[in-house]
């Protein structure tokens, strides 16, 4: 079976619609057919300043999460970064092969770097990508599904397994990006030309699945819509109606053209109803499950706890590769 590796920051007290669509459910699909190893990534949450309670928390219900969404433990490996030392140590590496120029035109760094004081932005933030690259190549995934703004994350790493196999000799596998494409990007709510996001969407925007199941119902029924009246999937001309579409799709598991015809002769007003109450329905359960996961965090940790062992074998049979390569006397 392909290796698949796929992370998530606990950065937010909930997913949001643009999390689960454009990767989490493709991470529940591809546990049947692939190695799947999916983390949670905890290092990659202190690259910004942090409160230490709150990461703690959202480490935990960001687990919950991934579970009520339908990751299976059995099936796949579940565990969070800091458990796995592996991710910490070979991160390193992957720093000092990637060059400073191209670390620079990453542009996840420069949106985040430009929200911050110029001396509060850390050199963790700007080497993020190259512990991203060691996250996916400690497992030497052939497959990593994420939402197209993590695709130039996902060249880099390439890059550098590239640059590290011709420097010292094969090790690492050369991932590829597993982007779906009609949820590879879920757009702002109030505006639709921008990624829904947790750390610029404004709180109309963006539809997180913990919310009140009634104000994520209500965001829907307010989102911008565009000129005109025929509801069809068109996200040049009709940006906003677009993404509605596209999220009813994903959610009700309907094909972009079944949802034109049904909508055929009605108004935007129907269709943001429609998503409304199809989201509803999706958000509902998934909240009590997780609420079910928090009530028993003994339980959830050792959840956890198995996944980091069976993470760290592979991630440390990698290491052990790496570092012999590089040319570090192995302890006697
Ligand atoms: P993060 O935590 O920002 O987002 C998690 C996943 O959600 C996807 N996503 C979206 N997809 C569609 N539409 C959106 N509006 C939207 N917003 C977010 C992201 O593409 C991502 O797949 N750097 C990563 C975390 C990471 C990682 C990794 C991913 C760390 N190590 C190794 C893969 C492999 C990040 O910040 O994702």
């Amino acid at each position: 079976r392909p290796r698949v590796l796929s992370g998530i920051q606990p950065t937010a007290d909930s997913f949001h619609l643009g999390n689960y669509l454009g990767a989490i459910r493709q991470w529940v699909a591809m546990q049947d057919t692939h190695d799947t190893f999916y983390c949670v990534v905890d290092l990659h949450a202190i690259t910004v300043e942090h409160d230490p309670k709150l990461l703690r928390r959202r480490t935990r219900v960001s687990a919950a999460q991934l579970l009520a969404l339908g990751i299976d433990p059995e099936r796949a490996t579940l565990f969070v970064q800091s458990h796995v030392p592996e991710h910490a140590q070979l991160g390193w590496v992957m720093q000092c092969l990637t060059g400073f120029g191209e670390a620079s035109r990453m542009t996840q760094f420069k949106d985040k770097s430009a929200k911050q004081q110029t001396d509060r932005v850390s050199l963790g933030l700007f080497g993020y990508p190259a512990l991203q690259a060691a996250d996916i190549l400690a497992y030497q995934a052939a497959y990593v599904p994420v939402g197209e703004d993590q695709r130039q994350h996902l060249e880099l790493t390439r890059d550098l397994a590239q640059r590290f196999n011709s420097r010292f000799g094969r090790t690492f596998r050369l991932p590829e990006p597993y982007i779906v494409k009609d949820a590879a990007k879920i757009y702002d709510l109030q505006d639709p030309s921008a990624k829904m996001s947790k750390s610029s969407s404004a709180p109309g925007g963006i539809v997180d699945l913990l919310d009140d199941p009634k104000v994520s119902a209500k965001k829907v029924r307010s989102a911008v819509t565009d000129t005109g009246r025929e509801i069809v999937y068109d996200p040049e001309a009709k940006p906003g109606v677009s993404n509605l579409l596209a999220i009813y799709s994903a959610l009700a598991g309907r094909p972009l053209a079944a949802l034109e015809a049904e909508f055929d002769g009605k108004g935007y007003g129907d269709l943001k109803k429609a998503v409304a109450e199809v989201l509803v329905e999706f958000v509902t359960p998934i909240q009590e499950r997780v609420r079910g996961y928090l009530d028993d965090p003994a339980e959830l940790d050792k959840v956890l706890a198995r996944g980091a062992e069976r993470a760290r074998e592979v991630a440390s049979r990698t290491l052990a590769r790496a570092y012999d390569r590089l040319g570090f006397v192995a302890p006697a």
